[in-house]
């Protein structure tokens, strides 16, 4: 089969398209025929090696795909050949742990492809219980956008940062993959949400997926807008996606007792923050990591009615795939990225 396969880590240019031999599939796993694969800035970070510094090589990268049941191993009674299927982002390696919650804390816990070959490919080899039915309506391009974002989204936003019907919530880059997708689960739960972009264009986009309020932060204090918008109050729920300068602002946008989740570091991984933000005001920084299978199943739900939209930025084949990891690296696009592994 053909993959996107990195030997080192490095530049986007260690990508390299590939033949490499098609997986067999053993007892409890499937193999998928991928049509589709989403890639994350995560991918990105693992590439470059500033993340998962074991990782094996050679290697293929990816944790989102969506494709069709090629073959079943011995014991699988819940999948047929032919049913459409998404990947599931993490999950425990040790079935012994899979029953852990969150399953991000189980010690066996991985990312789709970290552990094992990644989804850059046409066919991807994986236990049964990581993988979920697509019973949606949407293009595989689509549903191959959506389990790391979504699941991870439902996670920070529901279950981790507590986002409940009428709450005020701020979230960062909201023309992002994983915040186009955060706002869509506030939304989802009835609040309204106020997020930041650096230019028009993605402000748009951010509107698009229904933020009630766009901050530029190239013109605009965000800090400053949040508390005007909040009536001196402060944000119930804050998600920040980009660590650095950018979380003590957060947190300073945050009414007091309420929630910063710290969800992602783009803007950096270290913060120097005022420890009295955590006594006099009482304000709850909590960490949050992937999402399990029920995560993405409560966001599918929303999905199939119509709630939240896949949101897709850009489409290249798979060869293409160091191309992908450059707009990325370089905030080129909206929303999610989609490699095809099919396409010419
Ligand atoms: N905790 C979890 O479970 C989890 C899950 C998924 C992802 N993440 C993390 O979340 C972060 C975002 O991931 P993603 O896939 O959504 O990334 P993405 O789609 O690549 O978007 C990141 C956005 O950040 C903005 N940005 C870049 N540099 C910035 C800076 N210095 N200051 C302010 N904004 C900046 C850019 O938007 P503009 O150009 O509009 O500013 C860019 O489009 C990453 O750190 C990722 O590892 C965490």
């Amino acid at each position: 089969m053909k993959a996107s396969v990195i030997h080192e880590f490095g530049d986007t240019e260690v990508l390299k398209y590939e033949d490499v031999p098609t997986p067999g599939v053993r007892p409890g796993h499937v193999l998928v025929k991928i049509l589709a694969s989403g890639v994350n800035r995560l991918d990105h970070y693992i590439r470059e090696g500033s993340v998962a510094p074991e990782l094996p090589f050679p290697h293929i990268l990816g944790i989102d795909a969506s494709g069709e049941i090629e073959a079943l191993g011995e014991g699988v009674s819940s999948f047929s050949i032919g049913d459409r299927v998404i990947t599931v982002p993490g999950f425990p390696v040790e079935k012994n742990e899979y029953s852990v919650r969150p399953a991000a804390t189980a010690p066996s816990f991985t990312l789709q492809g970290l552990g094992t070959p990644g989804t850059y490919a046409q066919y991807l080899e994986t236990p049964q219980e990581w993988i979920i039915r697509d019973d949606t309506s949407l293009t595989p391009e689509e549903t191959a956008t959506l389990p790391v974002v979504l699941a991870s989204g439902v996670r920070a936003v529901k279950k981790v940062g507590g986002v409940k019907a009428g709450d005020k919530v701020l979230i960062h880059s909201g023309a992002s993959g994983s915040g186009s997708m955060q706002i869509q689960v506030a939304k989802a739960l009835g609040a309204q949400v106020a997020t930041t972009v650096r230019s028009d264009e993605k402000g748009e986009l951010a509107k698009r997926v229904g933020a009630d309020l766009v901050i530029n932060t190239s013109r605009e204090d965000f800090v400053e807008k949040v508390l005007e918008w909040t009536e001196g109050r402060g944000a119930d729920v804050v998600i920040d996606t980009l660590g650095g300068d950018v979380l003590p602002k957060s947190i300073d946008a945050a009414k007091q007792l309420g929630v910063i989740v710290v969800f992602g570091f783009v803007a950096g991984i270290e913060s120097k923050l005022d420890i009295r933000n955590f006594f006099f005001t009482q304000k709850q920084l909590k960490g949050t990591l992937s999402g399990d299978k029920e995560d993405l199943e409560w966001g599918l739900e929303r999905v199939k009615e119509g709630k939240i939209k896949a949101v897709v930025g850009k489409t290249l084949p798979l060869k293409d795939a160091s191309l992908a990891h450059k707009l990325i690296a370089d905030n080129k696009v909206g929303g999610n990225v989609v490699l095809l592994p099919w396409a010419d």
